[in-house]
């Protein structure tokens, strides 16, 4: 069903940038064209059979293992081990329902497991029946790697951005935002379930939520009840009252994750709760600050350009005066890297910010570019594919971006990014930190 991969004109460029002497591969590229939304067969099996199994990372050296059974009955336990067939742990969980007009849910399950080892691989069954399944843990130091993909949707194109990420190495999957394009059908919150977990039942998924999360109805609904009561996140973990912002901590970073659909002003609950997450991290045990949320700030494709805009008003101060490293966002259903910016201008102590909503979703690629490119605009393509970040060690981190229509291994844009912790930012930017993180 795949076309045959495209290697046309490729061309080594080499290139200087900012963050140091790289070499990046680009290529005039001849972009395909969107794929249908997969079909999904029916598929019976016992009511109390676990589906769309996914886990998270809940807090230090703990999982949320989250299922599905159509049995309303059916015990959230999770039997665990570090040997296939011997479940040496149990645990018991909570579990939610919803209802949506004509639709109800099945029991959604979740169960938090632990504590655990880093970088052991653990064997587990949800509800005491079906399949084994297996994860892995990360690991506690350096290196560690992320899989970043937003905007999946559940077509041709998201099967194979999950089949690319599934051939790379990676620790954990950062999403940041638009999941299941659901669009208020709420079978298919279960079909992208069933989709994903082939990888979401091994490697922790974090995500954050977009537009097509939001599905609320004016005085009949609220927004985020499907995605509220599905992917739940450690927001009580992280000292957050609400699952659409939240951070955790993993082998040296410390990432954010915020809500674009959910109050920011400087009197939100969101802009308090950053505010505390910001002055309670410690630069020695994290020396990575990542930031993720769903409309991109510095974006120079045509689509939902300045849709980002307020969000950056009030939030980009906070995220400046902390150094964050590297911000990711999705929504523009395309590839953009930025140089390190702060406030529309190239500034060496502000963030990475990377748009990578190239998922695979059914709404395609947004194709129109401004121009002239804005000076911050390091590199900018609309294909589908997936992102990877390693954190190498303290000081080091290499982002390439994958293309779907590349072998995985084939980099398409990559770049070292070096820490702003042993740069002179974090000691200039003390004052104005100090003033604008403790101000009342
Ligand atoms: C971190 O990794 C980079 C890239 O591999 C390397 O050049 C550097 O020496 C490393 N630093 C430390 C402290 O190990
Ligand atoms: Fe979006």
């Amino acid at each position: 069903m795949d076309p045959k991969p495209l290697f046309l004109n490729v061309l080594w460029l080499i290139t200087i940038s900012s963050s140091g002497f790289v070499v990046r591969v680009g290529a005039e590229y001849v972009r395909p064209l969107p794929r249908k939304t997969l079909h999904f067969p029916w598929n019976s099996r016992p009511s109390s059979h676990p589906q769309q199994v996914h886990i998270s990372l809940a807090g230090d050296n703990h999982m949320r293992i989250t299922w599905i059974t159509d049995d309303k009955s059916a015990p959230s336990v999770v039997e665990y081990g570090t040997s296939p067939g011997r479940y040496i742990s149990v645990a018991q969980g909570e579990s939610t329902s919803y209802g949506y007009l004509f639709y109800s849910s099945g029991k959604i399950h979740h169960t938090v497991i632990g504590p655990l080892d880093h970088n052991t691989v653990y064997y587990y069954r949800c509800g005491g029946q079906g399949s084994e399944f297996q994860f892995k843990t990360p690991s506690a130091q350096f290196p560690i790697t992320f899989a970043v993909a937003g905007d999946l949707g559940q077509t041709g194109w998201t099967k194979s951005t999950l089949d690319h990420i599934d051939l790379c190495k990676y620790d954990v999957h950062l999403l940041p935002g638009d999941l299941s394009y659901a669009d208020y059908v709420q079978s298919r919150w279960d079909t992208f379930g069933e989709l994903v977990q082939p990888l979401a039942s091994a490697r922790p998924w974090m995500v954050t939520q977009g537009n097509h999360e939001k599905e609320n109805i004016p005085f009949i609904k609220e927004g985020f009840q499907s995605y509220n009561a599905r992917w739940k996140m450690p927001y009580e973990e992280s000292g957050s009252s609400s699952n659409l912002y939240y951070s955790f901590e993993v082998a040296g970073s410390h990432v954010i994750m915020l809500g674009s659909y959910t109050d920011y002003d400087e009197q939100s609950d969101q802009y308090r709760w950053l505010k505390a997450d910001l002055l309670m991290v410690d630069r020695k045990r994290t020396p990575w600050l990542i930031v993720l949320f769903h409309v991109p700030w510095y974006n120079s494709n045509n689509a939902h350009h300045g849709e980002g805009d307020r969000m950056m008003a009030t939030m980009e101060p906070l995220l400046y005066d902390a150094s964050v490293d590297i911000v990711l966002a999705g929504h523009v259903h395309a590839y953009e890297r930025t140089k390190r910016v702060n406030n529309g201008l190239p500034d060496p102590c502000g963030a990475v910010h990377i748009t990578i909503g190239d998922g695979g979703n059914k709404e395609g690629l947004a194709h129109h570019y401004q121009n002239p490119q804005p000076k911050w605009s390091e590199f900018r393509e609309a294909s589908f594919g997936h992102g990877e970040l390693t954190m190498v060690n303290s000081t080091h981190a290499f982002w390439s971006w994958h293309r779907n229509d590349d072998d995985e291994p084939v980099r398409s844009d990559q770049v070292w990014i070096t820490s702003l912790v042993g740069s002179e930012c974090v000691a200039e930017k003390g004052h104005e930190r100090r003033k604008s993180l403790l101000a009342p």
